[in-house]
């Protein structure tokens, strides 16, 4: 069994973005820039925008994080974001989820110009990700990939079943790896499956995304396969300082044993999606 190190494959491509936009500021052109708008006080939400801002220190982006105060209007929001859709500077923006309960957060996305929704969460470019066109992709779809691709794992005829059908992670990374270059026979699985566990166990890849700590036994998982462990939960625990610890959908040390390959949680999917981010703010800046 091998362990995908998700720290190691973000802290490799994180270096390679930063060698582009060091050499992007030696040719003289402006510096990729990402703007976060943060809506309240949510602690989650305040720690994620934080990792963004440190990640974009260390590729050498510009990162500006503007702090709207939780009851700020729905109209205000769509104000702020017409201002960056046209402003020259923005290379790409994000609106941190999730916004207070007052705003539609459909429609803010939908507000977003598509060429700078450096999410990936415009209908526009869900679209024309599902078409195979240049779009941006989501950070977490995108990370699984990024992972595949540097430990170089076959996917060609295989057989990935995705459990979880969220627009956010098992539909988007189903639809990738079924497109041509990832060859996949693809299996999307979900709460109203019958069989789930006999179908999981026909999986070659298994990608977990249902948001259930611990789900996924070894019972359905076939020997030699490749799982992927989406799920991030906390679970109460005494001996931690913190009083918890964080599981993902993957029984891990029974499941881990059978593979062979598998991503921890925490260190496997989850410092690649703030990496996806960085990927396409530098596309965002290149094509502009
Ligand atoms: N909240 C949790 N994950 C994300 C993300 O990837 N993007 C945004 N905008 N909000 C989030």
């Amino acid at each position: 069994m091998q362990l995908i190190d998700g720290k190691e494959v973000a802290a490799a491509l994180r270096r390679e973005i930063a060698t582009e936009v060091a050499e992007m500021v030696a040719r003289g052109e402006r510096t990729p820039h990402l703007v976060a708008i943060l809506v309240g006080n949510d602690g989650a939400s305040q720690t994620y925008v934080g990792h963004k801002e440190k990640c974009c220190g260390e590729v050498g982006f510009r990162s500006t994080v503007l702090r709207l105060p939780a009851e700020t209007g729905e109209a205000d929001l769509l104000d702020e974001i017409e201002r960056l859709n046209g402003d020259d500077d923005v290379d790409g923006f994000i609106v941190q989820l999730p916004l207070p309960k007052h705003i539609d957060e459909q429609k803010i996305i939908e507000a977003i110009d598509p060429r700078k929704d450096v999410d990936g969460f415009h209908p526009e470019n869900v679209g024309r990700m599902v078409m195979g066109l240049p779009a941006f992709v989501s950070a977490t779809p995108d990370g699984i990939l990024q992972l595949l691709r540097y430990y170089k794992i076959p996917t060609a005829g295989k057989h990935c079943v995705v459990i979880g059908r969220s627009n956010i992670v098992g539909r988007p990374v189903a639809n990738l790896l079924s497109q041509k270059g990832w060859d996949c026979t693809v299996t999307m699985c979900h709460s109203r499956t019958e069989n789930l566990a006999e179908v999981v166990a026909t999986g070659d890849i298994v990608i977990a995304a249902l948001g259930k700590a611990e789900f996924v036994i070894a019972d359905m998982i076939k020997p030699g396969a490749v799982v992927i462990d989406v799920g991030i939960t906390r679970v109460p625990d005494p001996q931690k300082k913190s009083g918890f610890r964080l599981v993902g959908d993957v029984k891990f040390d029974e499941v881990a044993p059978k593979c062979s390959y598998i991503t921890p949680v925490p260190g496997g999917v989850g410092p690649m999606t703030i990496i996806s981010l960085m990927r396409n703010t530098l596309r965002a800046r290149q094509l502009r």
